[in-house]
């Protein structure tokens, strides 16, 4: 099975998370809009659930699939949020962004009971940072706020490029109107210790490390279906 078929299998095993009556955050990236294809059908088929979509993106998916939509001031308590990864790394810490989502997806995933990842196994890894670490970023003061997240990372020993994520026609600009900056730092030991030197820097909006908030990982792989706990 290739990576787009894994990706479904994952999604359908968290469909069976999904109740009647639900208030559900629903994620963004490709695993998410194969769980938001999934969760149509249930819908067509009588499910009543109401969803809080965390990009535009997937807005858009759910209003052409008739899934039911609120925002989350409509309804700002979730009884469940399902959501892919970039990386899913010990005690279930991740990186997400790579789709650009990431601070509506933290919201999200903060306003709800529990949060279920999907995705296939390549996005398990032992240490986070393989993948650069998404950090989305007002656009006023662009240069000063990337030299102070090489300093606050710098105090890690975490060295590594920064890069403003292009868009098409120039900058790439988030839901929220702002910057994204990729960073590599190749390894990440202390995930939490970065999110806080990062939430330090004013100019950072927020980061896409997620942690604590995931309470179940459903990783597809060719033998099949693994979930991981969080140990809280
Ligand atoms: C979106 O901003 C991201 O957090 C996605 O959840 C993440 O990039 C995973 O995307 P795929 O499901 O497309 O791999």
């Amino acid at each position: 099975m290739d990576a787009a078929g894994l990706k479904i299998e994952s999604a359908r095993a968290a469909l069976g998370h999904v109740e009647d009556g639900m208030k559900l955050g629903i994620g963004t990236g490709s695993t998410a809009e194969a769980f938001v294809r999934l969760l149509a059908e249930r819908v067509g088929a009588g499910l009543s659930i109401v969803g809080v979509p965390t990009s535009e993106r997937t807005a858009a998916l759910c209003r052409e699939l008739n899934v039911p939509l609120a925002t989350l001031d409509e309804e700002p308590s979730l009884d469940l949020t399902i959501d892919g990864a970039d990386e899913v790394g010990p005690e279930l810490a991740l990186i997400k962004g790579g789709g650009g989502a990431l601070l509506r997806e933290k919201i999200v995933a903060a306003a709800s009971s529990r949060m279920i990842v999907i995705a296939d196994e390549s996005k398990d890894v032992e240490t986070l940072g393989r993948f650069p670490l998404p950090i989305e970023v007002n656009v006023f003061g662009l240069r000063a706020t990337m030299l102070a997240i090489e300093a606050a990372a710098a105090t890690l020993n975490l060295n590594g490029s920064l890069k403003l994520r292009e868009g098409q026609g120039g900058a790439f600009l988030t839901d929220g109107g702002h910057y994204i900056v990729d960073a590599s730092f190749g390894r990440i030991p202390d995930p939490r210790a970065l999110s806080d030197a990062l939430h330090a820097i004013p100019g950072v909006a927020e980061h896409g490390l997620f942690i604590g908030l995931a309470d179940l990982a459903i990783l597809a792989g060719p033998s099949g279906i693994r979930t991981l706990h969080s140990n809280r």
